[in-house]
């Protein structure tokens, strides 16, 4: 059954964990449909699929292209894709022209976008207003990355106060869900039982709703993993050994394999 806004709630409702990964591309995409509720397609593709530095440079259309290659792969599970960094700030015609062209141009359901109280509230209520499922994200935000750093957020009572105070608003703004990244586990648990949508938890401790990872840290293909991710295997290492075989074999004339069959100017 394919995932819905509704069958999302009613995990949250029915306290049935989500499971959500990232993909940006058609070769992982229907490896992950199998198994988790949501596909996202995270701009931190900019930094391990495209080789920048931080996720601010990736552009709407580059989001696009790959949100429609991740889309023709997926079947079953719900996708989101984010709005890279400056397609929806400025203005909210700008962020309704950014997101519905997600929403056409690439069929996903919905978009994310990093940043609370008050004027990312403000762009989530238009958003919903017309019809866009918006997944908010707040904590540690990495389009704010040169001036928040990647430091874990939400360690003083105020900053604390104000990420609850941001996902109460997102909540009422229309959110359908809410990532929140690098924060503490008892700052996590307290918005996921005061919200009635569901929590995503990415180094927010165990009491979220649901977690998210992103694909490259689960699968070991990242060179460095943030201190909360966790890797399943170390792909590298298989895709390395794999290379250096089939190198070893060509260089010694192993593979192809002699082939019996002669061609036409075969003697
Ligand atoms: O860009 C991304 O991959 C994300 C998730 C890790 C939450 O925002």
């Amino acid at each position: 059954m394919p995932v819905t806004l509704a069958s999302l709630q009613k995990s949250k409702e029915e306290k049935r964990p989500l499971v959500v990964l990232t993909a940006w591309d058609y070769t992982l995409a229907p490896i992950l449909d199998e198994v988790v509720d949501i596909i996202m397609v995270g701009d931190s593709l900019a930094m391990v699929a495209l080789g920048y530095p931080t996720t601010l440079p990736i552009t709407l259309e580059q989001m696009i292209h790959h949100a429609q290659a991740v889309k023709r792969g997926v079947k079953q599970a719900f996708v989101v894709c984010d709005l890279p960094f400056l397609s929806y700030q400025e203005s909210t015609s700008g962020a309704i022209r950014s997101a519905g062209r997600v929403l056409k141009e690439t069929g996903v359901q919905g978009v994310k976008l990093e940043g609370g109280y008050p004027l990312m509230v403000e762009t989530v209520a238009n958003l919903t207003t017309i019809g866009i499922p918006v997944m908010g994200h707040i904590g540690l935000t990495p389009q704010s990355v040169h001036r928040l750093g990647y430091r874990q957020q939400g360690k003083t009572e105020v900053e604390a106060e104000r990420i609850l105070r941001e996902a109460l608003s997102l909540e009422s703004a229309g959110a359908f869900a809410v990532v929140l990244e690098h924060i503490p586990s008892d700052l996590a648990a307290i918005i996921t039982s005061k919200l009635s949508i569901p929590t995503i938890g990415i180094g927010a401790g165990s009491h979220c709703d649901g977690q998210v990872l992103v694909t490259t840290d689960l699968l070991g293909l990242s060179d460095k993993i943030p201190p909360f991710a966790k890797s399943y295997l170390n792909l590298r290492q298989v895709i390395s050994g794999a290379v250096q075989q089939y190198a070893d074999e060509v260089r010694t004339h192993k593979f192809p394999l002699v082939s019996p069959n002669k061609g036409g100017l075969g003697g």
